[in-house]
């Protein structure tokens, strides 16, 4: 089965504005990984589920080639909107199907997709398609484990954040409890011997309580509740904006919460 919740335009838009660029921390670690395994030269990354682009854009200045692949026509509409980046590629594809010769990718990467993937069908592709020695490096966040702060308040914001996913939890794929539990049995099932997951890499950063709704926007839960009624969505993110500010006591959307993200890797070198 090929999961289709990112399909629709809006989505595509509200994801270039919202989503998070992976942190260099996460970012050096599969650099290094893929170095002391494979070593240089960097030839070809291919950056699966790549939505609108951000984790391809990450790469670009560490490759000769990068090639980000989706299903979506919208998001990589999106990602190929993004100007600057010569050397990237977006085609639209598979993760359980990719159209590379055997023994010819340096280093696969899916950043908060892998775990929508068909797990033994993209096993199978990925083990044919990289290069002896190559890489694959398989990243993401818990949400779980989202630390949010604001002054003295941080702990109910969370609060009301936690109650927005209950709210979406009727439209909730299965497949987000599989991120949320940092691609455990993915993991497992990696048959090359040579892999690690590497977890706890915590990554602070500001967000506007603006751009926060704007991150619950663009979760698969909202938009699958937003086509079953709009109207309820709609009201859904202007009370969660509203509750937010209140707590805090400020009254511009614009205004900085401290958010702690929680992002894991499970990383892999295909055999000689
Ligand atoms: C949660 S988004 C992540 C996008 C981006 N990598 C990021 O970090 O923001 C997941 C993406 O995976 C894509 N996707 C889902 N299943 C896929 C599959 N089997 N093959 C390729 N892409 C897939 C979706 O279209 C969506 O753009």
């Amino acid at each position: 089965m090929t999961y289709r919740l990112f399909e629709a335009k809006d989505h595509a838009s509200i994801y270039q504005r919202y989503r998070f660029t992976p942190p260099d921390e996460l970012k050096n670690i599969i650099l290094q990984y893929l170095d002391k395994k494979k070593g240089r030269p960097h030839v070809l990354a291919v950056d699966l589920g790549c939505g609108t682009g951000q984790n391809s854009r990450l790469m670009s200045p560490h490759f000769q080639e990068v090639v980000g692949i989706d299903i979506s026509e919208h998001q990589l509409e999106e990602a190929r909107a993004v100007p600057g980046y010569p050397n990237i590629t977006y085609r639209k594809g598979t993760a359980e199907e990719l159209p590379f010769p055997d023994a010819s990718v340096d280093l696969l990467t899916a950043a908060s997709a892998a775990h929508w993937f068909h797990q033994s069908r993209f096993l199978a592709e990925a083990g044919r398609v990289l290069k002896p020695l190559g890489c694959m490096a398989l990243l993401g966040f818990s949400d779980h484990d989202t630390t949010l702060r604001y002054q003295d308040c941080g702990e109910r914001l969370r609060h009301i954040y936690d109650e927005v996913k209950q709210v979406l939890l009727p439209y909730t794929s299965s497949q987000v409890a599989v991120a949320d539990g940092k691609l455990e049995e993915l993991y497992s099932a990696i048959p090359f011997p040579d892999k690690e997951r590497v977890e706890g890499i915590k990554v602070n950063s500001s967000i506007s309580v603006r751009n926060l709704v704007g991150f619950i926007e663009s979760f698969s839960m909202f938009q699958a509740y937003k086509k079953k009624d709009p109207q309820s969505a709609e009201d859904l993110l202007l009370s969660t904006q509203k509750r937010f500010l209140e707590e805090m006591g400020v009254t511009s959307p614009d205004t900085e919460i401290e958010q702690e993200l929680d992002y894991f890797c499970v990383l892999a070198s295909k055999p000689q």
